[in-house]
């Protein structure tokens, strides 16, 4: 435990282990876990063994013997009536207890009733037997009035599939249907509940949720309690604000002071998505904090009843010694340790004479595995006040200083805050970070843009050149009475003019200095960030995307305009050739011309900024046709462009239909074209721009982006907690509207009937819905083309499979198409090969994982792939086989981020080098090489005379 690369190691085979079939399967997970690892003695030698007859029995008896110890060692029982006895002989030995039943984030309604009712036998199991308990005085009083014996322990994001903020209304409402009469037969039984808290994006809603609750009049005599986590840095306002709400209440709520358990996870997300963690950043910090909320617990006593949850004997020490302070009784609150953890302190709470209530959860290894390995980090984290006294036996003395905040408050790894580079001084590229939809401000922030945007009347958006009348209206897919924009028709005279006008102040754009050009897309991002709430309202009402979809949007489109012109600059320095003595060379990149942007609707503002970005840092003019429904937000990204600093002519927009696409491919005057489109628009636009022309002043260079029928491929031990949320959302993120999204999903037969079970259930829960509302998960399709054509094939997909799952539950207008579950899918038929664009999920079953690979890669196409295994041998066989330009293990195969992940397909999906990665710009280029020689007479000069170094 104390080598940090062996522990992370150990902890991933133990949360693997409860998924693994037998010896093979234990023996060659261990292998792909610990090569290359420096393994212990024991280690080595258990992998010696899988090698000798009988061997690999050995290892996986042992390696099961151990989990199970361990899980024993922190879980009480599996059964309500086992775990009530079990409970019993503790309240005999002088501790209480409060049952946690295992399980947390559920994903359908059906697992949320289902813990529901295990809650529900627990609590009767609970409080049947507690009245048969001898009584303990010191356990079952305080100074205020009698304490239940009995207790159980809730964790919320176990009673809904939408407890999210976005979906808070709904998944509040949920969680109290659920609780509310479990919670009356705790009341009527005398068993006391606590509301767990878990990560902070759920803390407001637990909050809300345990308020309303409480305040139900049937509730009144219900002893319910709340957690507070010491490691939040808005703690004590919290704690402030929860005594205000109980004063004057009959029974007092009770408040739980915790440090809090997921501080790994919260830094790690919150670094990865460039949020300021909620967290505090050294352990002084979040120790010093649990002190000061311990003593501000006290001063409402008598108001809130306080409990103080930890291992730590200084933090226990201080919340007792500020209690005697403030003359507290030592009975007027009580101490929580965590059974399995810490047993010394346990002894030495009760014969000190304390109330001690042990939080001991309950359930199967699978769904309990979440807490064991959080357990487990804890047990062995560098930090640890449980490591350090009972594993290293560090001094009393020395672990009872008081806490040493860190001075200068710390930074996680990789936060950058909100600072904006400057061109001349930039710093390293970052992503945007997304909405906090968690902070009530940014909520109501986009409420209110959205709100506006709906209320706007229909925008106008005029081409670039020409007279062209406003003949194109685009509309809101969920309501299609309603206009959105009118926009022009280019017809070929006025894209004419438009390229003749671009490829004439081409030599002029190109000329200017590169650092010139980046500087533009720098203030485009500005403007874009300043911008936001707006421009993200303007996608969810032109197209139908959801409020989270839109704000991942928005923050592509100022990541490439940060990006490129972070690139383009590196590009201006010159490519990588040797120069000899006497000989200077250059290996420079000039744009190539005009360049014909031509965007899709399914991403209307990063698809086409992106392309038009990277054309115009590289020192191309560009002539943009933005797709036919999706006019105002083109004009709205050309506006902010041009705003930034584009002189005349350097960047136009032709709005129009597939005529003024084509009329702008086959003018001999353009010489890059992007597109973002179908398969067959993009093939018809490599081949028209392949032929002869001699008019054409270069040989046309294409970068399409085209379609996928994207396969996730589900192995026999992957975590079906991971699969099937991550599944979910690639399937029917915006209405499956996405070339990324999934349409396939592959799984072995060895979990095909929990996985489809799991996936079915979770997609009978998605909110589908206007996207105007923030809980809409599922809107509508585009038009009434994509919804025809979509609704047709969903008639015909019971000749081709089983529809497991067709939602009929839709808004009555709009352009709207159930989520769809087809199983057992002919994989020769059109729903196993053609990209259909819509909510539609084909599932394949296949005996193992080698053939889901094969049947993933069997397609034209390969755009995105994703694998959930946790084997790492098959997470390298699986980039062998699939040809997939896009990978994903064990997440969503949905959300590339530039920078992170290039995006762009292979075979049938694409042509040309990924967006939003290094090579990107390239194409937008002619490459030029100079080479001067730089010897006179016999001398060797130093002086560069190359034009750009
Ligand atoms: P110790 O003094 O060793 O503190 C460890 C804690 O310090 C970590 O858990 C973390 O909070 C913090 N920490 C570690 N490294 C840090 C760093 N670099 N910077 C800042 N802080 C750092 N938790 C929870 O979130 N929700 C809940 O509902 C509960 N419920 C609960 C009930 C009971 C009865 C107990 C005993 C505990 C909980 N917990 C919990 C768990 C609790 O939050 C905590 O994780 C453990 O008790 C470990 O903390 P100690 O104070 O015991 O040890």
């Amino acid at each position: 435990m104390t080598d940090p690369d062996l522990r992370a190691r150990l902890f991933r085979f133990v949360d693997t282990f409860p998924a693994l079939a037998g010896p093979a399967d234990v023996v060659e997970h261990l292998r792909g876990e610990f090569a290359g690892a420096a393994a212990p003695w024991w280690l080595r030698a258990g992998l010696a063994l899988g090698d000798v007859p009988g061997g690999r029995r050995v290892t996986t008896a042992v390696a099961r013997r151990s989990i199970d110890r361990m899980a024993r060692q922190f879980v009480i029982g599996t059964e309500p009536e086992e775990v009530a006895e079990a409970v019993g002989g503790m309240w005999a030995s002088g501790s209480a207890a409060t049952v946690d039943l295992l399980g947390e984030h559920t994903h359908s309604d059906a697992e949320a009733a289902r813990y529901a009712t295990r809650l529900a036998a627990l609590v009767d199991a609970l409080g049947a037997a507690s009245n048969r308990w001898a009584p303990r005085p010191v356990l079952e009083h305080d100074d205020i009035g009698p304490v239940p014996r009995a207790s159980v322990s809730v964790k919320v994001s176990a009673l809904s599939p939408v407890l999210h903020p976005l979906t808070a209304g709904r998944g509040v409402e949920q969680a109290q249907t659920l609780l509310l009469p479990i919670l009356e037969r705790a009341a009527a039984l005398g068993v006391s509940v606590w509301f767990d808290m878990e990560r902070y994006e759920e803390k407001a809603l637990t909050q809300a949720l345990f308020r309303r609750l409480l305040e139900r009049p049937e509730l009144d005599m219900l002893h319910g309690g709340i957690v507070l986590q010491g490691y939040l840095r808005d703690a004590a306002d919290d704690l402030e604000a929860l005594a205000r709400w109980a004063t004057g209440r009959r029974i007092p709520p009770a408040v739980r002071l915790v440090k809090g358990a997921y501080w790994d996870t919260e830094t790690v997300e919150a670094a990865a998505r460039g949020w300021d963690p909620p967290v505090h950043l050294d352990k002084g910090a979040t120790d010093a904090a649990f002190e000061e909320l311990a003593d501000a617990l006290h001063s409402y006593h008598g108001t809130l009843r306080a409990a103080f949850a930890t291992h730590n004997l200084r933090s226990l020490a201080a919340a007792v010694v500020d209690g005697r302070r403030r003359a507290v009784p030592d009975t007027g609150y009580e101490l929580q340790l965590l059974y399995g953890m810490a047993e010394p302190v346990h002894v030495a709470v009760r014969q000190a004479g304390f109330r001690l209530r042990v939080y001991a959860p309950m359930g199967e290894l699978i769904p309990g595995m979440a807490y064991l390995v959080r357990r487990l980090l804890e047990n062995t984290a560098n930090e640890s006040f449980v490591r350090h006294r009972f594993a290293e036996g560090e001094s009393l003395d020395k672990l009872l200083a008081p806490p040493m905040p860190a001075k200068a408050p710390g930074r996680g790894p990789e936060t950058n805050g909100h600072r904006r580079p400057h061109p001349g001084d930039l710093a390293p590229y970052r992503p945007e970070p997304p909405a906090q939809w968690h902070l009530p401000a940014v909520i109501e922030e986009i409420a209110m843009a959205v709100e506006a945007e709906f209320g706007r009347a229909p925008r106008q958006v005029r081409a670039s050149r020409g007279s062209a009348g406003l003949a194109l209206s685009s509309v809101d897919p969920a309501d299609p009475e309603v206009v959105v924009a009118h926009a022009a028709v280019c017809d070929e005279a006025s894209v004419h003019a438009m390229v003749d006008a671009a490829a004439a102040a081409s030599g002029a754009w190109r000329a200017r200095p590169m650092a010139e050009r980046a500087a533009v897309l720098l203030r485009a991002a500005a403007a874009l960030r300043a911008r936001r709430a707006e421009l993200l309202a303007l996608v969810v009402r032109e197209v139908g995307k959801p409020w989270a979809d839109a704000d991942a949007e928005v923050c592509e489109a100022v990541d490439y305009c940060e990006y490129y012109a972070r690139r383009a600059l590196e590009l201006d320095a010159g490519g990588a050739v040797q120069s000899p003595p006497g000989e200077d060379n250059l290996l420079r990149y000039r744009g190539r011309g005009v360049c014909a942007v031509i965007a899709p609707w399914n991403f209307p503002l990063a698809i086409p900024l992106g392309m038009t970005a990277a054309a115009l840092v590289t020192g191309n003019t560009v002539v943009l046709k933005p797709a036919e429904q999706s006019p105002a937000v083109a004009g709205e990204l050309v506006r902010i462009l041009l705003e930034s600093g584009l002189p005349e002519d350097v960047l136009q927009l032709a709005p129009g239909a597939g005529e003024t696409g084509a009329a702008l491919v086959d003018h001999p005057a353009v010489d890059v074209i992007a597109f973002t489109g179908s398969r067959e628009v993009g093939l018809a636009i490599v081949e028209r721009a392949g032929r002869r022309d001699d008019r054409r002043g270069s040989v046309v260079r294409v970068v399409a982006e085209m379609g996928g029928k994207n396969a996730v491929v589900v192995d026999d031990d992957a975590d079906l907690d991971q699969v099937v949320p991550a599944v979910v959302a690639s399937a029917f993120g915006f209405a499956g509207q996405k070339c990324s999204a999934a349409s396939r999903l592959v799984l072995t037969d060895r979990i095909h009937d929990a996985a489809l079970e799991r996936v079915t259930e979770a997609v009978r829960a998605l909110v589908v819905g206007p996207p105007r509302r923030p809980d809409t998960q599922v809107g509508p399709v585009i038009d009434a083309e994509a919804h025809a054509r979509l609704t047709g094939a969903l008639q015909r997909a019971s000749s081709v499979g089983t529809v497991q799952l067709a939602r009929h539950d839709l808004p009555e207008v709009g352009w709207f198409v159930g989520p769809t579950v087809v199983t057992d899918v002919d994989p020769t038929s059109w729903l196993a090969t053609d990209e259909l664009f819509g909510p539609v999920l084909a599932v394949f079953g296949v005996p193992d994982f080698a053939a889901g690979l094969r049947l993933a890669d069997d397609s034209p196409y390969a755009l995105t792939a994703g694998v959930f295994t946790r084997s790492a041998h098959h997470v390298r066989m699986a980039a062998e086989v699939l040809h997939a330009g896009n990978l994903y293990v064990n997440r969503a195969i949905t959300g590339a981020v530039v920078g992170r992940q290039p995006f762009g397909g292979n075979r049938l999906s694409g042509v040309g080098s990924k967006a939003g990665g290094p090579d990107y710009l390239l194409q937008f280029c002619d490459p030029q090489v100079v080479s001067e020689n730089t010897v006179r007479q016999g001398f060797a000069a130093t002086v560069h005379h190359t034009p750009t170094r």
